[in-house]
């Protein structure tokens, strides 16, 4: 049986309920069952968008629950923004897009703007699908929209949603010609995938560097200037260290060949997290910092203890560092959070790793930190070993290794101790953090 429809009424409590109502109005529409005129619309819950400068929409999402990214690589305590934008001129462009549980809160909010049927670019900055996860909900509603980003971005789409798509490869220098605006590309290899690349609009001085300059960061504010500086930069420095710390050459030479193009640049609008537009120097300027290897004159005392021997000399080391005024951090693994570890050792000069000795080797607890070293390799880091042992021991010896495979020089010896350390090892402990500390002063 069919019937003609003649009144609509939409409610809801979440957007999302709205938007899947209103997909079924879309539907009928189509079939020619229902006339505009005939349909009322009642959103509980309106999704704004924000303009971050005339006619660029931010249109993402916030996701408030996140806590853990890259398949539990790196803790998110404060969540996370998936940034997208809608840039409307003659033709209407979306950069870049939302993760995929997201697409609706991202569709309603291009809804508040444009009909979603009218966009015809997608760009795609990057194939993670943090950012492209939504890019098949935006055909299916756009379904001429071209999707425009770097070869192996074709290639990464092609191979994560097996979709036949209308592309277009664009390199650095090619152009979009929007109407008023131009779209243009950059492309930023390894930043952090092969497909990475940046978007630039002349017009506004606004660039859209997709996961370089983000944080994870989830808020109701947009900008730089609405949110704790503090809290930003910690975010900015941890997504920094845990992520891009090892393409650091490559971000330092990204961005001195933005700076010999001579692009004005008054708005960064990374695609995680906080817009920076009322001062985006400031974190150019750190990440040259953290990409120079710069740090302060402190040190990170990381370690695991079986039976608190190592604890013991670890408490000794951390007064003979102090002694000379080093700032110094005790962190016992694995009760302290690994990203927020790494975020720290971005700011210290100086890394000791303790560990009482198991099966000829270190504690097991130590092995994810130091995996992790090994893939981010820090420059310009110092670092030695200490431990306890009961007969052959070997922890040290194998950490020290470990550190090798990271690039990060260890120069001192490092300090052992049979079973429990008595006075005169404690002792020991101490100048060993007392000469440590020296080495840090340099
Ligand atoms: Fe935020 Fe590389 O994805």
């Amino acid at each position: 049986m069919t019937c003609d429809i003649t009144w609509v009424r939409i409610s809801g409590d979440t957007h999302q309920h709205c938007s899947a109502l209103q997909d079924v109005i879309d539907i009928l529409k189509t079939m020619g069952r229902l006339l505009d005129q005939e349909v009322e619309c009642w959103v509980v819950v309106r999704l704004d968008s924000v303009e971050v400068v005339k006619n660029v929409f931010w249109v993402g999402a916030v996701d408030w629950n996140v806590r853990n990214f890259h398949g539990f690589t790196y803790s998110t305590h404060r969540g996370t923004t998936y940034n997208a934008y809608l840039i409307r001129d003659k033709r209407i462009a979306l950069v870049d897009s939302v993760y995929a549980p997201f697409s609706e809160e991202m569709v309603q909010r291009i809804r508040e703007i444009v009909d979603p049927s009218k966009i015809e670019y997608v760009v795609a900055n990057h194939v993670e699908t943090d950012h492209s996860g939504a890019i098949s909900r935006i055909l299916e509603l756009a379904p001429n929209a071209k999707v425009v980003g770097t070869a192996r971005c074709k290639e990464g789409l092609q191979k994560h949603y097996f979709g036949d798509w209308d592309f277009q490869v664009v390199k650095t220098g090619d152009e979009i010609n929007l109407g008023e605006k131009s779209l243009r590309f950059l492309e930023a290899p390894m930043l952090h995938w092969p497909d990475s690349m940046f978007t630039y609009i002349e017009k506004d001085a606004l660039l859209l560097p997709n996961d370089a300059f983000g944080q994870h960061l989830a808020t109701s504010k947009r900008f730089d200037d609405e949110v704790d500086e503090r809290i930003l930069m910690e975010e900015a420095a941890k997504y920094y260290a845990n992520i891009l710390w090892p393409f650091s050459q490559l971000i330092t030479r990204k961005i001195e060949e933005v700076q010999r193009m001579g692009l004005k640049i008054n708005t960064i609008a990374p695609s995680h997290g906080i817009i920076w537009r009322s001062n985006p120097t400031r974190i150019v300027e750190a990440y040259l910092k953290w990409a120079a290897g710069e740090a302060r004159k402190r040190t990170l005392i990381v370690y695991d203890t079986m039976w608190e021997s190592t604890e013991k000399m670890a408490r000794a080391i951390l007064e003979g560092v102090r002694s000379l005024g080093v700032e110094a951090m005790l962190v016992r693994l694995p009760l302290s959070d690994r990203g927020d570890i790494i975020k720290e050792l971005l700011d210290a000069k100086g890394l000791l790793i303790g560990s009482s000795t198991i099966n000829n080797g270190p504690l097991p607890t130590l092995a994810p930190f130091l995996e992790e070293l090994r893939g981010l390799k820090p420059s310009n880091k110092i670092a030695a070993t200490f431990g306890s042992y009961g007969w052959g021991g070997g922890a040290v010896k194998a950490v020290e290794d470990a550190l090798g495979r990271a690039g990060i020089q260890v120069v001192s010896p490092s300090l052992t101790v049979k079973w429990v350390p008595d006075v005169d090892e404690l002792r020991r402990c101490f100048e060993f953090g007392k000469e440590f500390a020296r080495k840090v002063l340099e």
